[in-house]
């Protein structure tokens, strides 16, 4: 098990993938510590009838501890601290202009800072079509600082069938590129 592993959910459509992530990763790290911006915490109740807390697995192996988004004390918002990486799950456009900018106004885009300062794994899960040049600067911005951006484009050529296999098919992509081992399939032509 790793230490602790940062996940922050913003208002972007997709929250499901946030909730199929965190069960995918549950007992791979000591800690997950969960930040959810104010729209995100619209999104999770809209389009999945949960409040964040929803987001913790039954039976969940990690320990888990919601920061709020403007607590700038918490430990994720300092390089001194040693935890593992950071995944934004969704991201949206906003959060990802604010990165992309060092606008480190909240508790999710300063962890981001810090995870690309200190050369930490930092993922960021956008969802939006089609995107404008703002948005592809600053995905280029944020790839050239080291973070991957891993756009929820569910594939269909695993026989994906159900919308829990095409959701799974991107929460295992972020899990795979975190550097942790996948946990559903992988391409069939590689595996
Ligand atoms: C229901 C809903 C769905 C949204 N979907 C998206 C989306 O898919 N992508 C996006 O970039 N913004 C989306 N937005 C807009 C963002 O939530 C908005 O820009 C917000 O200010 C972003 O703040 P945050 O990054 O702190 O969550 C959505 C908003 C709502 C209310």
């Amino acid at each position: 098990m790793k230490s602790k592993l940062a996940v922050c959910v913003t208002g972007a459509g997709g929250a499901v993938y946030a909730k199929k992530f965190i069960e995918f990763i549950d007992g791979k790290f000591d800690e997950i510590a969960l930040v959810v911006s104010r729209t995100g915490e619209v999104v999770l109740r809209e389009e999945l009838g949960i409040s964040p807390e929803g987001l913790i697995p039954a039976g969940a192996k990690s320990k888990y501890v919601f920061y709020h988004r403007d607590d700038m004390t918490a430990p994720i918002a300092s390089g001194s601290h040693d935890f593992y990486g950071v995944a934004v799950i969704p991201c949206t456009m906003g959060t990802l202009g604010r990165v992309a900018s060092g606008v480190s106004d909240n508790l999710i885009t300063r962890c981001c800072d810090v995870c690309l300062k200190e050369r930490r794994p930092a993922v960021f899960v956008t969802r939006e079509t089609p995107l404008s040049l703002i948005h592809l600067r600053n995905m280029t911005t944020v790839t050239e600082a080291g973070g991957i951006v891993l756009p929820a484009c569910p594939a269909f050529y695993n026989g994906e069938k159900t919308l829990d296999e095409a959701v799974s098919f991107v929460a295992d992509r972020v899990v795979r590129v975190l550097g942790l081992s996948g946990v559903v399939g992988g391409w069939k032509n590689n595996e």
